[in-house]
């Protein structure tokens, strides 16, 4: 259930919730019809193929935090513009990555799902971002400097303003609780910094959002080049288990991921990242602690056959819902919840707007 606040008075309830816990568990039949649940929100580009590190580290957490929470779920499409695009492939990508996310468990009647283009409060919200964030600040996203040193022509200015964009789509929602993988760290800091300077600038407007990272699955490692993060953006199909993988193809990539040659089963990602890897992913999928995981373990070939298994298991669910799911339903879901989404952002956006200053 979504509730729609109203400008300072919202922003008073938002940041009580702030304190509040979230641990009585519910079923998904009988939402909880307390308004003044914690706000979670979060976003995915709808880019490349969605693989692993995304579902474990974000996406199927994305799916538990519904039971609890007031949950928004965005589909980053003016993010993606950030890298070139050909026209119609950010479409494309919107309407696969709905049905990916409706296919990991995000339900739309417990939570809202939208396409962020369809609320133009983001890029409006992410304006005023830009002229309170700065440009030293910016500059020290290790985003920013991986991708821009990756590419070799055009790099655009909003790759480099990202961030603030970003910024914009956490602070619209009165959000308390940001669930992403590890590599949003950074980010998120930034988002927090921006809302507290925003709120001392022009007095208490945004709610200070919180990360939510996972203890296990934050950070999935490409299993050809282990000490680099699985990526969309990075070509490496060997390295990466994309979704949609088969349990032949998951078998064969894990086989072949890289390990080292000390032949002992041991859990320390400093000196031995690919078996800490496999033992995380192995972890990830089973519930259980890595370290203790590598106990039971003397050879790296049972470590392995375990590890695609239990992937191979968690993901079956996933990849037959998805086939299940149309093309025009996931469209729908998509414009029904931006209209939801835009009763919460428009508000907000009111409430800066006022804030500053303008007419
Ligand atoms: P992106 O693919 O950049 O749109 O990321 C979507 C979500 O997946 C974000 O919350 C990321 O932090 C998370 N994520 C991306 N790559 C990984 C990874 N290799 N391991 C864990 N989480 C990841
Ligand atoms: N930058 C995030 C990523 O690359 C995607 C994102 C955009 C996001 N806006 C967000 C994540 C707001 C959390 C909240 O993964």
């Amino acid at each position: 259930m979504v509730v729609i606040l109203n400008d300072r008075e919202s922003f008073r309830a938002a940041r009580t919730i702030r304190t509040m816990t979230s641990s009585v568990s519910r079923s998904a039949t009988a939402p909880d019809p307390k308004p003044n649940r914690p706000r979670v929100f979060s976003g995915i580009q709808p880019s490349g193929t969605t693989h692993l590190g995304n579902y474990l580290g974000a996406l199927r957490i994305w799916a538990k935090l519904q039971d609890d929470n007031d949950a928004i779920y965005c589909i980053v499409d003016l993010h993606a513009l950030t890298l070139p695009k050909e026209p119609g492939e950010v479409l494309a990508g919107t309407v696969g990555m709905a049905k990916m996310l409706l296919a990991v468990g995000i339900d739309p009647d417990r939570s809202v799902l939208f396409a962020q283009s369809q609320v133009h409060e983001h890029a409006e919200l992410g304006w005023l971002m830009q002229t309170v964030a700065s440009y030293g600040e910016l500059s020290r996203m290790t985003q920013f400097k991986d991708k821009s040193a990756r590419r070799t022509g055009f790099v655009s200015v909003g790759l480099f303003t990202y961030p603030t964009l970003q910024a914009a789509d956490i602070l619209l929602y009165d959000t308390n609780v940001v669930p992403v993988g590890d590599d949003q760290r950074q980010h998120l800091e930034l988002s927090r910094d921006i809302a507290i300077r925003f709120n001392s600038r022009y007095g208490e407007t945004f709610v200070v959002p919180e990360h939510r990272i996972p203890a296990v699955g934050a950070r999935v490692m490409d299993l050809q080049h282990p000490q680099n993060k699985m990526s969309k953006s990075v070509d490496s199909p060997q390295g990466t288990i994309g979704m949609l993988d088969t349990p032949k193809e998951i078998e064969k990539k894990i086989k072949r991921a890289v390990t080292d040659n000390d032949g002992e089963v041991r859990y320390d990602p400093k000196a031995k990242p690919g078996v800490s890897n496999l033992l995380e992913l192995l972890a990830a999928a089973t519930g259980a602690n890595p370290a203790d995981l590598a106990e039971n373990y003397s050879q790296y070939g049972p470590l392995k056959a375990d590890t695609a298994a239990a992937l191979i298991a968690e993901l079956a669910p996933v990849q037959k819902r998805l086939a299940e799911i149309d093309d025009q339903d996931a469209i729908n879901t998509l414009h029904a919840g931006a209209k939801k989404a835009a009763e919460i952002a428009a508000p907000v956006m009111t409430r800066a707007k006022k804030a500053v200053g303008l007419l």
